[in-house]
């Protein structure tokens, strides 16, 4: 019966999605190589996987307009993760343990488990004692329907636990056993909790992973840990810790313990359009993350989530980007390769000499490009580097180099009439010989990653179509640019 009423609720969805795909594909403000879904509205990326010769993308996903609500599980696959086919939800509210009408399937993972596809996930619900959040599992034989396991759910909070704060299971194996990471809050600190289990369905308690104590909030959204080289890395997207939205530590674990010792701490992306990355390992070794390019309202820098709901729409991913261990346990934050195969014209130059006049850079379609070049810093005498993107119309947003503060700064105030605030970020300049820029343009998001991918800002704009100049300028002297490339980058959605 109740495998009938999930049932039920996907057609329903999927008549929705069908009826207004058509007309939401036209949207002005759509993306043309970032992912998003065919309509209605998107947030975490969940169960992202490599699985029987596919990328699978599911994704907490309410299909029916452009706002969070009663949230499903959209699912996509694709061979190079920039061209997407969709596949019928995986997951749709229809039990006491996920049928809140503001509740429903919220985050988790995926992995393969006695030949089948499981999925773990939140069930959402208020059953008469609150806002109620359960670890659940489903599972699917051909990786495309799904049934959810009739013993669910699998995990209730534990102790001192508030069960609004006990959410988004990330599962691995190691050797012959399953573990689990999951967030929490307990006496108002954030805490990532480790579980074991031998079958996917009994879980035990393992240890506290980590946990805040205050300085990164009073809960933990989406926590991830996986091996990197001969590390373990921890990243959580905290609530309570100002600006600081996308943390990663990196330390040492010990399968015996379950202690993990971190040694150091980074910021993803200082961007405000970056949340709940999920990472997961492709067929060639490559650890790749995907972050939601978005905002909660309890972000200080939150004004709104954007005007594409007015388009039937809302959300979209940041760039899948893989992740490397530097030397001193650093990590860096790189854009797939598989970016260059949607590289449409362009070209390089080895110098340009930029000085207070503005020039223009042919950066593709002002639009939808990828740029790259890098700052000599001995050859230069600027106090700032300005990079103007999606200039036009009397709007633009500006990227800051400021190599006296030693900070950079993407400010979006005048970028479209709409979005607001200025992300900042330290540059590590010290005995550096040059500074290296990569910037992604596409319709409504700007990602910018600069010193080896290791400081990143991402951040929405919605500007027009007649925003498509860029251009750069120095203030207060020289700057030596080299290694410039430019690229038109193409349509992935026609
Ligand atoms: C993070 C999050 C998760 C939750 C989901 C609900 O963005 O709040 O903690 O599972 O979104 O859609």
């Amino acid at each position: 019966m109740s495998r009938e009423l999930m049932q039920q609720n996907i057609l329903k969805a999927q008549a929705e999605i069908d009826a207004k795909k058509d007309i939401v594909k036209n949207g002005k403000m759509r993306q043309h190589y970032h992912f998003m879904a065919q309509t209605g509205w998107i947030n975490d990326p969940n169960g992202l996987i490599y699985y029987k010769g596919k990328y699978h993308f599911f994704f907490q996903y309410n299909p029916y307009y452009g706002f969070w609500d009663y949230m499903h599980w959209g699912h996509a696959v694709s061979d190079d993760m920039l061209h997407w086919e969709y596949l019928p939800l995986a997951l749709a509210p229809s039990e006491t343990y996920d049928n809140h009408l503001r509740g429903g399937c919220f985050s988790g993972s995926a992995i393969e488990h006695d030949g089948k596809l499981f999925l773990m996930f939140t069930g959402t619900t208020n059953n008469g004692e609150g806002f109620e959040q359960t670890q659940c599992v489903a599972y699917s034989e051909d990786g495309i329907h799904f049934e959810k396991y009739e013993g669910n759910p699998v995990l209730t909070a534990p102790e001192g636990v508030p069960t609004d704060f006990f959410r988004d299971p990330k599962v691995w194996k190691h050797e012959d056993t399953y573990y689990m990471v999951c967030g929490a809050s307990k006496n108002h600190k954030a805490q990532a909790l480790l579980y074991r289990s031998k079958d996917m369905l009994h879980w035990e308690f393992f240890n506290v992973l980590a946990e805040s104590r205050g300085e990164w909030g009073y809960m933990w959204e989406c926590p991830d840990f996986y091996p990197l080289g001969d590390k373990y890395v921890l990243m959580f997207s905290p609530m309570g810790a100002g600006e600081r939205t996308v943390v990663y530590l990196v330390g040492d674990f010990d399968y015996q313990t379950g202690k993990f010792d971190y040694h150091v701490t980074g910021e993803i992306d200082w961007g405000f359009d970056y949340y709940a990355p999920q990472s997961f390992e492709a067929p060639d070794g490559r650890r790749i993350i995907v972050g939601w390019a978005n905002a909660w309202d309890w972000m200080p820098f939150w004004k709104d989530w954007g005007p594409t709901y007015r388009e039937g729409w809302c959300g979209f991913y940041n760039i899948p980007r893989e992740v490397r261990l530097m030397e001193d346990s650093t990590l860096q934050f790189v854009p797939i390769k598989e970016i260059e195969t949607i590289r449409k014209s362009g070209w390089q130059q080895e110098q340009l000499l930029v000085s207070d006049e503005k020039q223009i850079v042919e950066a593709g379609n002002g639009i939808s490009f990828e740029w790259k070049f890098k700052i000599d810093l001995e050859k230069t005498d600027a106090k700032q580097l300005k990079i103007v993107l999606r200039s036009g119309e009397g709007k633009q947003a500006v990227c800051i180099l400021d190599f006296v503060e030693s900070k950079m700064f993407v400010d979006r105030n005048d970028s479209d009439g709409w979005s607001k605030g200025v992300s900042e970020s330290i540059l590590y300049l010290q005995n550096k010989k040059e500074l290296d820029i990569h910037i992604l343009s596409d319709q409504s998001l700007l990602e910018i990653f600069s010193d080896q991918y290791s400081n990143n800002h991402s951040m929405n704009i919605y500007a027009g179509y007649g925003q498509n100049q860029t251009c750069i300028y120095a203030c207060g002297g020289k700057a030596v640019l080299k290694d410039m490339e430019a690229y038109e980058l193409m349509e992935c959605y026609r």
